[in-house]
């Protein structure tokens, strides 16, 4: 069975990565990198930002919601302290950025492609936390942002670009065009769903931003559908994340039009759920006869 597929520049040996800000060291040795077929990393910024107020995390049924805020120590500390310990893993790396503005993402991206060891970069122009960019709002929720953005970082990079955008929105494939004009490799679909969580003996919001991203099973139709309108409007290849918690889920966003997923939340409750979802991939493909993972984007039988 071929697990491997092609994104842009990148050769990935399986359709399997870990999503952005999901994971870390504390995953343990459950949580084996080197089998996936890519890893993103937490966004990072060109300056330090220290994130919004606790608490920052919250459950929801079927999902969490969070608003973590982008925390991070900055691209110049990125290169120099975190990307060296990296050096060893045997997979793809991506890394998620994210600015105020097409010149804070030209100047990150341009920074990072001298630095070697990154195979892709992931745009975050989606995270519903931060305000940054046009007129306060986020980048992913305005069409011509989306591909200024996109524009001026493929000037400043070889590097594969994978645009990661809003399910916060009308007509997502408007946006996904957007993108694919810009001169994406690809569309990341979906961020977190934005949301609310009161509790209601102290009236407060459960989280200090009032608002935050909602992720995990309960989004998962609504990204499916996201994916499903994205891949109808564009060519590029479209990565699928959104509640995805076993290989089932994975094959559904890859009928839908996927040609990779991410798993984010599964990560929290089970950091083995990436090793288990490329093995049921795998099986999924053996059972049905299928003689590469390439040939379920978009296999979705309709009538
Ligand atoms: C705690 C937490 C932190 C996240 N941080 C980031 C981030 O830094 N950058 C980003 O692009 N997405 C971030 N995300 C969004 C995930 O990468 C993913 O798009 C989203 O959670 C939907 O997938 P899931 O339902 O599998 O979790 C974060 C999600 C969670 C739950």
């Amino acid at each position: 069975m071929n697990l491997s597929i092609k994104i842009g520049k990148m050769k990935l040996k399986n359709p399997v990565m870990a999503a952005s800000g999901t994971w870390g060291a504390e995953s343990g040795e459950l949580f084996n990198i080197d089998s996936f077929g890519a890893i993103v990393l937490k966004t990072i910024t060109l300056e330090e930002r220290s994130g919004n107020p606790p608490p920052r995390v919250c459950e929801t049924a079927s999902g969490m919601l969070n608003a973590i805020g982008l925390e991070n120590k900055g691209v110049e500390d990125f290169i120099s302290n975190r990307l060296p310990k990296l050096r060893s893993v045997k997979t793809h790396i991506i890394a998620s950025v994210a600015g105020a503005g097409k010149n804070e993402f030209k100047e990150i991206a341009r920074r990072l492609s001298a630095c070697g060891r990154l195979s892709a970069l992931e745009l975050n122009l989606s995270c519903p936390n931060i305000k940054y960019g046009v007129s306060e709002g986020l980048i992913a929720h305005n069409e011509k942002a989306v591909y200024e953005t996109v524009s001026a970082v493929r000037r400043a990079t070889k590097l594969t670009i994978i645009t990661k955008l809003s399910p916060n929105v009308t007509d997502i494939g408007v946006f996904a065009k957007a993108a694919e004009a810009g001169g994406s490799d690809a569309i990341a679909l979906t961020n977190t769903f934005i949301g609310i969580a009161v509790d209601v003996d102290t009236r407060k919001p459960m989280l200090g931003n009032v608002t935050g991203g909602l992720s995990g099973p309960a989004i998962k139709p609504l990204s499916l559908r996201a994916v499903w309108e994205a891949g109808k409007a564009v060519d590029i290849p479209i990565i699928g994340i959104g509640g995805i918690m076993d290989y089932k889920d994975a094959v559904e966003f890859m009928l839908c039009g996927a040609i990779a997923i991410q798993v984010g939340t599964a990560n929290f409750v089970n950091p083995g759920a990436p090793a288990e979802i490329i093995r049921g991939i795998e099986e999924y493909l053996k059972k049905h006869r299928i003689s590469g993972v390439n040939k379920l984007a978009g296999a979705l039988k309709l009538g």
